[in-house]
């Protein structure tokens, strides 16, 4: 993406002014008669990121240099951020960064290089805003006609609260042998451990020095330069620029495994053995990504295995992909996750959102290569079966939203860009993206799409580059009328809720069978021994128990119990959907479980929506409430805010009923 001219109005203040904007827009339009596509005075600015009181337009930070500790005891870091800068406008006087609860000691000009050399700079706090965080602002000193790139050292130590580092003790990890560190910077917590210009329009190299307590291992998202565990000291590079959502850090008891001839599993030790084998296709998965979309460019691909507590599935941190322990199924029948986090390489880390709003442009994309990807490694039956649970999942979460959240450039002003992860971005994204293929034929939509990720790489981009791109690349080559899709169609899929009436469902041979023996178990009272169900993946598993209805009943709940022992399923996702029936059917034989998978998983995906189905219910409401008072000082801040907001907004629905 060109660098647009920032919106200099600090958000808070920019909010103010886009209410009342909106106000006098409504009026205007209100005396013109018909809306127009998406027309207010109030419109969004493409190619502004509305999550950062950042000023890259004016100084703009190109490297960072960490020099951190770990303090278990404390939970916090402490250290230095050396910034490297360059002055976009040769007058700018101030850097402003990202902060959020950090506490500073201390901000220098380090130019000159060596102790001597530094000099105290004037800083102060500017905006702060709950979602924002706070704005720090640095005043630059008077620039020297020779001085390119400026260094700013900032002396920092974080609070135990960073919403961007979870603090587990001992006992929360798997060997129970030290405690454990990691971060999660996406979306925007990466301020809460580095005063940085929080924005993924900004992307820095860096390197990173970190002291932790002997004998732990620490794995950042770079190459490691240096490791003397016993010293607790390492050192890392990153060479290859990356927005600041991608820095990552984490510090355990880790061991490493051989994946392949470029990928290395970290894992604390009980896990090693089930990772290195569930993983073992991981060299087939690269090659598969670089046959598409062309070679990968991050040098090493490695896996970091997680505490249960690790809010998502997968984060894709360049080099290193962290990754939930509730994959490792025995079966690989999970693997496909990794796919994704691998396909982030090219769409996101590679060529990345520009703001939040575009947010799409990394799922959605991420979510069409995965399967992909697992078309090429799993075979297309695979693909197939997973494009329909994806669509199931759609289809259901758009009957919730509302239609501004259905759209797949969502305004996010004024909102936590955390809300902008629903299935619209990856499941809607995707979709589109495979119109456009079934439109033009793979080996176009191949092309084309090699183009755009070479033609961006190491950019962001904004869903307006994308329309231009698809304007110049697909609809300029060949007529509508022969290909049956216009610009017009282009516009409805990103900027209209719902989905357009030229999509077409998925469809899966494997799940069209699995439908009919639902069919039959449900109303003609198949007995469970009669389902073919012993060669059943995963997948089919999934359909079948997503497919019930909710109040299949408590006998029949019994009898699927008694031959295909679900309740005891090793299987993290079967789980899921089998508690999540037995919430709706109050199938006691499953509580005990239920409340084990709860205290012991905070993968938020796995473990919300079977709290919302007890929260729901007057009946269950109460030991939902006290398993989550249980459960809480094991869950990371994103599990816990998602739980509470759903604790309030449940409370005025349960209460209602009354
Ligand atoms: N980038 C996301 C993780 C993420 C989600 C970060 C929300 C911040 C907020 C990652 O690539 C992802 O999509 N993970 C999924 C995996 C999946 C769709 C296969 C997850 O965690 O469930
Ligand atoms: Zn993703």
């Amino acid at each position: 993406m060109k660098l647009k001219k920032r919106n200099l109005l600090q958000p808070s203040i920019g909010r103010t002014l886009v209410v009342c904007c909106l106000f006098l827009g409504i009026v205007v339009l209100a005396g013109c008669g018909s809306l127009p596509m998406r027309q207010s005075a109030a419109e969004v600015r493409p190619g502004v990121d509305y999550h950062s009181f950042s000023n890259p337009g004016a100084v703009r930070v190109e490297h960072v240099d960490l020099d951190l500790k770990a303090d278990f005891q404390q939970k916090i870091l402490t250290g230095t951020a050396t910034l490297t800068v360059k002055r976009q406008q040769p007058d700018a006087k101030k850097l402003v960064l990202d902060t959020r609860d950090l506490s500073i000691e201390s901000v220098e000009d380090v130019t000159a290089g060596g102790t001597a050399g530094a000099k105290p700079l004037k800083w102060r706090w500017g905006h702060s805003d709950t979602v924002l965080g706070r704005a720090l602002e640095i005043s630059l000193p008077k620039k020297t006609a020779d001085a390119q790139a400026e260094k700013i050292r900032i002396r920092y130590h974080t609070t135990p609260q960073a919403t961007g580092l979870q603090w587990l003790e001992k006992a929360q990890t798997a060997s129970q042998s030290m405690p454990f560190l990691f971060s999660q910077n996406e979306a925007i917590h990466g301020r809460s451990w580095i005063p940085l210009q929080d924005t993924p329009q900004v992307r820095q190299t860096y390197h990173a020095t970190i002291m932790v307590p002997t004998g732990m291992r620490v794995v950042m998202s770079a190459k490691t330069v240096t490791e003397k565990p016993q010293q607790g000291f390492f050192e890392f590079d990153m060479p290859q620029p990356i927005p600041s959502y991608l820095i990552a850090l984490a510090a355990g008891d880790l061991k490493t495994g051989t994946l392949g001839p470029r990928s290395r599993v970290f894992a604390e030790k009980p896990y090693l053995k089930a990772a290195v084998n569930e993983f073992s296709d991981m060299e087939a998965m690269i090659q598969a990504g670089e046959k598409l979309y062309g070679p990968y460019r991050w040098d090493e691909y490695n896996l970091l295995i997680l505490p249960p507590s690790f809010p998502f599935g997968g984060m894709e941190n360049p080099r290193v992909s962290f990754i939930t322990p509730t994959v490792l199924a025995g079966d690989k029948s999970l693997v496909s996750l990794i796919a994704h986090e691998l396909a982030h390489s090219w769409s996101g880390n590679l060529v990345t959102n520009a703001s939040w709003r575009d947010l799409w442009l990394n799922e959605g994309f991420t979510t069409y290569f995965e399967s992909r990807i697992t078309e090429a490694v799993y075979g297309a039956d695979l693909a197939n079966m997973q494009a329909v649970l994806q669509w199931q999942a759609l289809e259901k979460e758009l009957q919730e939203l509302p239609p501004e959240a259905q759209v797949l450039a969502r305004d996010l002003r004024g909102r936590d860009p955390d809300e902008a992860f629903t299935d619209v971005p990856y499941a809607k994204g995707r979709f589109f993206l495979e119109r456009l293929e079934q439109a033009y034929g793979r080996s176009v939509f191949d092309t084309f799409l090699r183009k755009w990720f070479n033609s961006h790489a190491f950019q962001s981009a904004t869903t307006e580059d994308f329309v231009e791109f698809v304007r110049n690349n697909l609809l300029g080559t060949q007529p509508p009328h022969r290909t049956g899709i216009s610009m017009g169609e282009v516009k409805r899929w990103i900027y209209r809720p719902g989905m357009p009436h030229t999509f077409i469902k998925p469809a899966s041979r494997s799940l069209y069978k699995v439908q009919q023996w639902r069919d039959a178990f449900v109303n003609h009272n198949l007995p469970a021994e009669k389902l073919p169900a012993k060669p059943w993946t995963t997948q089919e598993w999934l359909y079948f128990l997503n497919n019930l209805p909710a109040t299949i009943g408590q006998e029949r709940m019994a009898q699927l119990d008694k031959v295909w022992n679900l309740t005891q399923t090793h299987n993290s996702e079967i789980a899921h959907s089998w508690l999540l029936l037995a919430i709706k059917n109050h199938y006691q034989p499953a509580y005990d479980r239920l409340q084990d998978y709860l205290r012991h998983i905070g993968r938020r995906k796995l473990i919300v929506p079977l709290y919302k189905a007890m929260l729901e219910d007057p009946e269950l409401r109460n030991q939902a409430l006290a398993i989550y008072q249980q459960a809480k000082p094991g869950y990371h801040h994103l599990t816990r805010t998602s739980v509470e907001n759903l604790i309030k907004s449940t409370a005025e629905t349960t209460n209602s009923q009354k």
